[in-house]
């Protein structure tokens, strides 16, 4: 019997290209990243699943080209950029990877934190750059304590979640708003208390973005919101880069309408050199790289495989949505 076709738009890890040999013909775009539309459209023709990467767009036009998809994986926990009501009208699996990157995110959100507050960036730039000239003076690269700060927390789903347990460990005082409130037991369990949304933006000293990329959130960070926020506070972006209006966020940033921002996800990537953000020194940058710890991207790589097994037999993937 000939093998199901599968397509990767990238490749993967080794173990994981030879568990898909074993049952499909597979072919991996070894081209450019993101892989070209025109190229993509091509192979989804006759394809029975695709393995996919945040940055590919899987949107009704591409999916109509497809004569027998059954699954895609998406190897990622943000499926913002797959069309999932078409993909469940045409009854296509789409498997996605949570939970298995939910500790390496969150520490990546707390990272960005220290760093922008304790400035560890900003004083390696300044070593590097021959420019460290006074010694440990009253004044010179001071951060900002963590301790008693108020960290807002937007979206406590999984990875909100666990960085509330992180900041907890450091004495920081917890809020959160959410579309859905936690039950009671898990807001005690947790330390954290809801709050309205502008209470999260007038009163936190740190916000931390942890919601998906929807028609409701796209920039729902904007001047407006920066202009409410404190002059203090700093922004912290893990989620989507398209949650936050980047140009405002720019100017609120050089003229410190808020003090800082830590973000791994930008509204277009990869940036730049010559991205506005990179001139700024209150802010630290990192490339997309949640869930990049070598044990979280194995983990993400056998969970994208097997969903895409289950899909393709027609099954619920692991962790499935839409189908
Ligand atoms: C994802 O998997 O969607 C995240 O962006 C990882 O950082």
């Amino acid at each position: 019997m000939q093998k199901k076709r599968v397509f990767l738009t990238r490749t993967l890890h080794d173990f994981a290209l030879k568990e898909l040999r074993k049952k499909y013909q597979i072919e991996v775009h070894s081209g450019k990243i993101p892989i070209p539309k025109n190229i993509l459209e091509k192979k989804i023709k006759n394809i029975d699943g695709l393995i996919c990467f945040p940055y590919d767009k899987i949107d009704d036009t591409m999916m109509d080209m497809a004569e027998n998809l059954k699954a895609i994986s998406t190897y990622s926990v943000g499926f913002d950029h797959v069309d999932i009501t078409h993909a469940k009208k045409k009854k296509i699996r789409v498997g996605y990877t949570p939970e298995v990157l939910t500790d390496a995110t969150a520490d990546l959100a707390f990272s960005l934190m220290m760093d922008v507050m304790r400035r560890v960036t900003e004083g390696d730039k300044i070593i590097r750059k021959g420019s460290w000239r006074q010694i440990y003076g009253a004044y010179d690269y001071v951060g900002l304590d963590l301790q008693g700060k108020t960290l807002g927390i937007l979206g406590l789903g999984r990875i909100g979640s666990t960085l509330a347990k992180r900041a907890k460990a450091f004495d920081m005082k917890l809020v959160y708003h959410s579309r859905n409130r936690v039950s009671k037991t898990r807001e005690k369990a947790l330390g954290i208390k809801y709050v309205s949304w502008e209470k999260l933006i007038t009163q936190s000293d740190v916000i931390s973005i942890h919601v998906p990329h929807t028609t409701q959130t796209d920039k729902l960070f904007d001047a407006k919101i920066f202009k409410k926020m404190k002059k203090s506070a700093v922004l912290i972006n893990t989620a989507r880069g398209k949650v936050i209006n980047e140009k405002d966020l720019v100017l609120a940033l050089k003229k410190n309408i808020i003090a800082g921002a830590g973000l791994d996800v930008f509204e277009t990537e990869p940036i730049s050199n010559t991205h506005p953000l990179t001139k700024l020194d209150n802010v630290v940058l990192a490339p997309h790289i949640g869930s990049s710890t070598k044990e979280t991207r194995e983990e993400m790589a056998r969970l994208t495989v097997k969903n895409l097994n289950l899909g393709i037999l027609g099954k619920k993937p692991i962790y499935s949505v839409g189908y």
